[in-house]
């Protein structure tokens, strides 16, 4: 009798261990969009794009409201979907924005930097012979970049970010993309400006580019907000 009993109870406790396993795979099998553009740690290397920092507000604010081990157990299985914030930014303006989303999704950063950076001279736009005016006047200008190339390997998502140029992406946007292969990857181009919206830049970066899927992308205002950023990321999914 004592036997039957301890058997039956063996049995018992085992199903419910396999409960529990299912439990957490169902709460793995449809992850957010948020959840499954997070970053595998391991692929960070050198020549790679740096992590968005831990700790900020704006990560505090994408906080999941889960357990530790809830939260572990999504990213364990979304391992491999990651995204990339890349950005150029000659006032700070827009690297602002792309370190906010960087933040709220988890993805890396990386800094599209000038080889010749440009000096205050360089961006006044009032001054018809200045460096921005004739390169914004030759659409086949392609400005050096100064920055270590980045590897796209295993970045499912790209968020590319860059200031307004006379209505348009400055020209140094388009070096990057045509020395990139965006294949199998979602392009979403965000830009930030004085007034304009984004007007043709992000289709001239699409062509430019020659691979990728294209989103639409958004305009952002200097000083956007992180619920206003954390709804456009939202509404993409
Ligand atoms: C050369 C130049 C041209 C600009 N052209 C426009 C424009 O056509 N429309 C607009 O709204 N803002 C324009 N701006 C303002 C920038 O788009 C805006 O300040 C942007 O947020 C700067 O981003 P950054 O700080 O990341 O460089 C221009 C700025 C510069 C330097």
């Amino acid at each position: 009798m004592k036997k039957t009993v301890a058997m039956l109870l063996s049995v018992m406790l085992l199903l419910s261990l396999a409960a529990c396993g299912g439990s957490a795979n169902t709460n793995t099998a449809a992850p957010s969009k948020t959840e499954e553009t997070a970053p595998s740690q391991d692929a960070v290397s050198e020549n790679e794009p740096e992590r968005a920092e831990a700790g900020t507000e704006a990560a505090a604010a994408a906080e999941p409201e889960a357990e530790a081990g809830e939260t572990a157990e999504v990213e364990n299985a979304t391992e491999g979907e990651k995204a990339l914030v890349v950005y150029f930014s000659a006032t700070g303006t827009t690297k602002e924005v792309a370190e906010k989303i960087a933040a709220l999704t988890g993805a890396d950063l990386y800094e599209i930097k000038a080889a010749q950076e440009y000096t205050e001279a360089d961006l006044n736009w009032n001054n018809s012979d200045s460096r921005t005016t004739h390169e914004q006047d030759d659409t086949s200008a392609r400005p050096e970049i100064g920055s270590d190339p980045v590897s796209l390997d295993g970045y499912s998502t790209v968020y590319i970010g860059y200031p307004i140029w006379w209505g348009e992406e400055p020209r140094i946007m388009d070096t990057f993309v045509e020395s990139c292969d965006f294949d199998g990857i979602t392009m979403i181009p965000f830009c930030t400006s004085s007034s304009s919206g984004m007007g043709r830049s992000g289709k001239n970066l699409a062509d430019n580019a020659g691979s990728g899927n294209w989103l639409e992308g958004q305009r952002f205002g200097a000083g956007a907000s992180e619920s206003e950023i954390q709804s456009w990321i939202e509404g993409l999914k």
